[in-house]
């Protein structure tokens, strides 16, 4: 019998992008990352660091001053938050979302998720043994994605894990308050696990961030919360992040830790803790950046008859549809040889999605410039 691992859908996306890897003719908008390198102040923190000769194993739930300083940062972004002692220090988001389902899963447990989704969140609950099933989202071309709630909630009853993903990776999607409460009220009532992926909540443009889990979960509630310091601060090449977890799991994820990194590097805990000390301007700027930029993406598609895309409230996405297009993944190969430009095509992230693509808009306003260029001269030509 093949392993699980056998089974696993691989990453679209990667494949067309490793076909174009090292080519300078391609400017590549398909991977969710800032063109920026991580600040130098949060640079110089962990060259501090191992110049003091920090380079040893650390505690593995976390350095305590870097839990302690999530936890404040968390207070003061939020009307609440978890105490230290319900942070754990992860080597990455994905890590984080690793250690969650292997805290909670069962053999054969029924995982429940919306799509469009990041692929990773399905393939990792998979990978552990988890039966997968998706709740898709509606799409309408004056409000943009919708999910039924109550078709969420009602999953709760038969689900060991509801794993939503806010703002979301395609889409830029937000999850209402309303519709938060109505899922805790389900998880409270089923014994449900609420996964809650926040690792865009502060790319988000009606307020300092997006409505968060950290906000409404009682340290009991089954609630496990997913971040990570890859996208707010540009630090994807660092792999740090960390889980919020109810008290009583603490010792479980602290064990289950030990079994895969054991601990984090003790000098990106110092950046990390710099970074959210003195991380909010570069934050701000980041925002005030990709606003304009969707500014200039609205503008440009909305001047393209065949593209439907609507302003989405948070990420660096923009997710758009271009009409007629039967077989996205020729037309994302055809983008990259004939526009020079790199989109991750829909169905990466929804089977259904064949004339969808992604398109990540955190790059320097000349360079996204350019690109649109390019593909307008592409549409225009079509
Ligand atoms: C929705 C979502 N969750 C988690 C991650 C993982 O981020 P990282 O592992 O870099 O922290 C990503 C990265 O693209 C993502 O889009």
């Amino acid at each position: 019998m093949d392993s699980r691992a056998a089974g696993v859908r691989g990453n679209l996306t990667r494949q067309l992008a490793n076909a174009a890897m090292g080519r300078s003719d391609v400017i590549s908008l398909w991977f969710g990352e800032p063109d920026v390198a991580t600040p130098d102040f949060i640079r110089q923190a962990a060259i501090d660091s191992l110049n003091q000769g920090e380079t040893f194993y650390t505690e593995g739930l976390g350095r305590m001053f870097l839990r302690e300083a999530l936890s404040s940062y968390l207070r003061k972004l939020h009307s609440a938050g978890p105490s230290p002692e319900r942070i754990a220090v992860t080597v990455s988001g994905g890590n984080a979302i690793n250690l969650a389902f292997q805290c909670v899963l069962r053999e054969g447990d029924q995982v429940v998720t919306p799509t469009p989704a990041f692929p990773n969140l399905q393939s990792i609950p998979a990978l552990q043994g988890a039966q997968v099933q998706t709740v898709p989202m509606h799409y309408g071309p004056q409000i943009g994605w919708q999910l039924d709630i109550n078709r969420l909630v009602e999953a709760c009853a038969t689900a060991r894990a509801v794993l939503v993903n806010s703002p979301s990776n395609p889409t830029g999607w937000v999850q209402s308050r309303d519709d938060q409460l109505a899922l805790l009220a389900a998880s409270r009532r089923y014994g449900t696990w609420i996964i809650s992926d926040e690792v865009y909540s502060r790319i988000y443009f009606d307020g300092p961030v997006a409505p968060s889990w950290v906000e409404i979960a009682e340290p009991e509630d089954r609630v496990l919360i997913v971040n990570s310091f890859s996208k707010a601060w540009a630090m994807t090449g660092w792999r740090l992040g960390w889980l919020t977890a109810p008290t009583s799991l603490m010792p479980t994820l602290e064990r289950i830790i030990e079994f895969s990194i054991s601990s984090a590097p003790a000098f990106t805990q110092r950046a990390a803790t710099q970074a959210l000390t003195d991380g909010e301007p570069f934050i701000a700027e980041s925002v005030a950046r990709y606003r304009h930029n969707l500014d200039t993406i609205e503008e440009v598609f909305a001047g393209v008859p065949q593209i439907r895309f609507l302003r989405p409230p948070a990420t660096f996405y923009a997710f758009f549809e271009v009409e007629g297009v039967r077989d996205n993944l020729d037309y994302a190969a055809r983008m990259m040889n004939e526009a020079g430009v790199g989109l991750a095509p829909g169905t990466t992230f929804d089977p259904h999605a064949h004339s969808w693509f992604r398109l990540c808009f955190a790059q320097s306003p000349a360079r996204l410039q350019s690109a649109l260029q390019r593909l307008q001269d592409f549409w225009q030509a079509e």
